[in-house]
């Protein structure tokens, strides 16, 4: 599922820029998943501890010792990159705006978020699911929970390149909430309980060149926002020089800044770097997150910035993992403060929350919002239309 969400306290377009360059990553903290799989309780506390700040101060954590295979994802850009090749004619049957754009490719110029302001959309992008459909589910939320679609004559390791990316980055993800939960000393499997048989969904992108007169005019390749679902996993981008060759970051400018909670001293927050150390990946805060813990843990907003030099673009992924769409979206109980409950009520169901995103970034249309739970309303209407 798409994950981004306008954001409502974000800066306008011109505001991230290079000033952001030398910002240093500070001190996010990194989480080793072997401490959290190791049962020993002072490795269970470093690890909790660090996920605390992590996902308390900045709203993400770095992650070791996740189980991505890193020459399997370079071999999975590579199909990706053959596949964003191919001539729009090809792709078009596989840009499915009947399932909301869940499965399938997501053509440039479809999110409303990144096309306003008349400014093109600067990449595209692929979803599928590595976790099975749940067939109740998908009756109840038939777009949020479609079969996945693959080209017909997909590019070697498309396919296996992308669920085998997305099954690992899962596995990452319910350990992290495992350790979330004994961060806050909450049951274990508070939050891998609520994400059970979710819509689960993993993308890869590929942001777009820029030419010659759209360098260093304010265009972002990913405009700030937070993400919508639970938890994002990004294990690691590329990018890819004006002949499509993988390469080093063209400038300093370029690449994934966050911008940490407000604080006295900083109101707005800072921008830092979210470029994770060698070997590690990065777990991000979603809003569905935030809401269960009261704001106790922050969905982070980011930005994805383009380099100063034209030609180039950049590949990366990311993995979704959701609350059930029968889940409801409220504070749990010990972190219902007044002002959590004012923040957040009313109770929400995960998939309400899901389609009604969707709708405000132009995936779903708005008479999908026309349909939650009322459509026996016409019944009696068509009864007296028929008498
Ligand atoms: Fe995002």
């Amino acid at each position: 599922m798409q994950a981004r969400s306008p954001s409502s306290a974000g800066p306008g377009r011109d505001t991230p820029g290079p000033t952001m360059a030398d910002t240093p990553t500070m001190n996010i903290p990194t989480v080793d998943l072997l401490d959290l799989a190791s049962g020993e309780p002072a490795r269970l506390e470093r690890a909790a501890a660090a996920l605390r700040e992590a996902f308390g101060v900045f709203g993400l954590v770095f992650v070791k010792n996740h189980g991505v295979d890193a020459p399997a994802l370079e071999r999975f850009y590579d199909a990706f990159s053959a596949f964003v090749a191919r001539p729009d004619a090809q792709k078009r049957p596989l840009g499915r705006a009947d399932l909301w754009y869940q499965r399938g490719w997501t053509p440039p110029n479809t999110e409303v978020a990144v096309a306003s302001n008349g400014q093109p959309d600067f990449k595209e992008c692929y979803f599928a699911a590595p976790t099975p459909t749940d067939a109740q589910s998908a009756m109840e939320f038939p777009e949020l929970y479609p079969e996945n679609i693959w080209p017909d004559d997909a590019p070697p390791f498309f396919q296996e390149g992308l669920l085998t990316m997305g099954t690992a980055l899962h596995e990452a993800g319910l350990k992290l909430l495992r350790g979330a939960a004994l961060a806050l000393n909450l049951p274990e499997d508070t939050f891998t309980a609520a994400c059970e048989k979710a819509p689960h969904v993993t993308r890869a992108l590929q942001y777009l060149p820029l030419g010659p007169t759209q360098v260093n005019t304010g265009i972002l390749w990913g405009e700030e926002h937070t993400d919508f679902n639970l938890l994002t996993l990004l294990p690691g981008g590329r990018f890819l020089d004006p002949a499509g060759r993988p390469a080093p970051k063209p400038d300093d400018q370029s690449g994934l800044y966050l911008r940490t909670r407000a604080t006295p001293d900083a109101p707005n927050g800072q921008m830092v770097r979210g470029t994770a150390p060698a070997g590690c990946i990065v777990a991000q805060v979603g809003q569905q997150l935030e809401i269960l813990t009261g704001g106790t843990f922050l969905a982070t907003p980011h930005v994805i910035t383009a380099p100063g030099v034209p030609g180039w673009q950049r590949q990366s992924a990311a993995h979704f993992m959701h609350v059930h769409t029968s889940q409801v979206l409220f504070p749990l109980p010990g972190f219902r403060t007044p002002e959590a409950v004012a923040n957040y009520a009313p109770p929400v169901l995960a998939g309400t929350y899901d389609i009604k995103t969707l709708v405000d970034i132009g995936l779903a249309p708005p008479a999908a919002l026309d349909k939650l739970g009322y459509r026996h309303y016409d019944r009696l209407n068509r009864m007296r239309a028929t008498s």
